[in-house]
């Protein structure tokens, strides 16, 4: 396993659409295996492989407090959302800000897991938001481009 460079906001990459998987290769285990640990170093809660440069719609989230509960999602599609949730957003490609987004508060997510097996997850809250900031990542979409008022530097 190795650490990926994060591409930051103002890459070009960010912006393209990732193109789906259909099969597991050993190459991509790898890109899923070392998005898992460069995502953990950065204290991240969710990573998208367009993230390190890698245009595949893949994206992986652990919002565990002990940050052992890795959820991966090859292909996710949005089935289900509803509620309202507004607040704090951040991402690993815009470090050191974050801003106000209003998400749904609950979403059923359809995907491919590492066996190329369809499965459905649900998720609430801090989950159902990382869920729509990642799947946006695979549109080219940042948060910021969402922002309610100003974008907000740490120390603020
Ligand atoms: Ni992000």
């Amino acid at each position: 396993m190795a650490l990926r460079n994060i591409r930051k906001e103002g890459d070009p990459i960010l912006a393209k659409i990732s193109k789906p998987v259909w099969e597991m290769t050993d190459k991509t285990k790898v890109l899923i295996e070392d998005m898992l640990e460069t995502m953990y170093a950065a204290n991240g809660v969710g990573l998208a492989a367009v993230q390190v440069g890698v245009l595949k719609r893949i994206v992986v989230i652990d919002v565990s407090d002990a940050g052992n509960d890795p959820i991966i999602l090859i292909n996710p599609e949005i089935i289900d959302k509803s509620g309202s949730q507004t607040g704090d957003e951040g991402c690993l490609s815009v470090p050191g800000k974050s801003g106000v987004v209003t998400r749904a508060a609950h979403v059923k997510v359809k995907a491919f897991n590492e066996k190329m097996e369809v499965f459905e997850i649900e998720g609430d809250d801090l989950l159902a938001r990382a869920f729509q900031h990642e799947v946006d990542h695979l549109d080219g979409i940042l948060y910021t481009s969402k922002v309610e008022g100003e974008i907000k530097t740490a120390d603020d």
